[in-house]
């Protein structure tokens, strides 16, 4: 076996839903104003007890479940995050622990928003090269910990939740070659200060115009995986606002695809986003397994990923 592909997916979505309604009670915004600018129509936020290594965990039982495997077949977890709760200790472990994946490696990976795909790619390019069979890849995110609730025009966006998959060995390739970058000289586009302000920052309009941009990008990932865009039977850019999303689905032509537009109920997730819009186009029919899907993320770093993979 040389490939490597998807073997099943699974999501926690945190149990309370927050309307902009509830948002426009804490700051001078509205709901009109950010569904026309963002899409968003509500977001999930985690309680206490929901934090990354626990939402993790749950998503992560699931796509074992989906992938009809046992903890204990896992050699490797990937935490994909850029807000766990501290910076030592990673994540990774810890899910690894909660799900019982006792033999397994683990470790977190911080790609910012993209950091779901750069994560896939890591684990095929590993189970490619013979060295594990077998990796848990989870996305996990608790936005809301960095959320700076009086800044209107961040706090309407950021949210909570995990998804996961599993990336196994297989006869069939059926993850596409990653395409990505970066604008590290714009890191400041998108950060969280530290120091004083350990807040998520954001100049909206800079990451508004450069998301736009990368339409020539999303094209390559296609011509790298050898699938015209008008074949793709789903697309999943980040869900950072429904705007980029549908500029950058219409900007490639990809005419018959499902788009992913769960950044309406979940707002932006971050590297999680990812594996909730895939969940959201699985759960309602609108593409089944096999499908070739066009995962696409961008955000902090300024870095991105993506890539064209069968769906699990
Ligand atoms: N409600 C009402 N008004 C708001 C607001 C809100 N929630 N947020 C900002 N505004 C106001 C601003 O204060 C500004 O007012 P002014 O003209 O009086 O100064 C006006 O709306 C325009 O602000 P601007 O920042 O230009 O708005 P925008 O149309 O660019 O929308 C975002 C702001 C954040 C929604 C938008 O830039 C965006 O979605 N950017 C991409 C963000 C993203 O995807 N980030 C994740 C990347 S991983």
């Amino acid at each position: 076996m040389t490939g490597a592909r998807l073997l099943g997916l699974g999501v926690y979505r945190p149990a309370r839903l927050v309307t902009n309604d509830e948002i426009a009670q804490q700051v001078d915004t509205s709901d009109a104003w950010i569904r026309s600018r963002t899409g968003i129509a509500t977001r999930r936020i985690a309680d206490a007890e929901e934090t990354t290594a626990a939402m993790g965990a749950a998503a992560a039982e699931k796509a074992l479940a989906a992938a009809g495997l046992t903890a204990d077949s896992i050699d490797l977890v990937i935490a994909a995050t850029c807000t766990s709760p501290s910076q030592i200790p990673g994540v990774g472990p810890q899910i690894a622990y909660r799900v019982g994946a006792a033999r397994a490696g683990a470790f977190d990976l911080n790609g910012g928003c993209a950091g779901f795909s750069y994560a896939v790619s890591t684990a095929a390019d590993m189970v490619r090269g013979g060295g594990v069979r077998q990796v848990l890849v989870v996305a996990t995110e608790r936005l809301s910990d960095y959320t700076d609730w009086a800044d209107r025009s961040t706090c309407i966006l950021l949210a909570d939740g995990a998804g996961a998959t599993v990336v196994g060995a297989s006869d069939t390739d059926e993850i596409g070659p990653a395409v990505w970058g970066h604008d590290g000289s714009r890191h400041e586009v998108i950060q969280v200060p530290g120091g004083d302000d350990n807040l998520f920052r954001m100049a909206g309009q800079s990451v508004f115009r450069w998301a736009i941009s990368l339409v020539p990008t999303v094209r390559q990932i296609c011509e790298r995986a050898g699938v015209a865009p008008e074949q793709l039977a789903g697309i999943v850019p980040h869900q950072a606002n429904l705007r980029i999303v549908e500029a950058l689905a219409t900007g490639i032509g990809a005419t018959n695809a499902a788009v992913a537009r769960d950044v309406v109920d979940s707002g932006n997730t971050s590297a999680a986003s990812i594996p909730l819009g895939l969940a959201s186009l699985l759960d309602a029919g609108r593409i089944r397994r096999g499908d070739p899907v066009l995962l696409f993320g961008f955000g902090a770093g300024l870095t991105y990923c993506g890539q064209v993979v069968r769906c699990p």
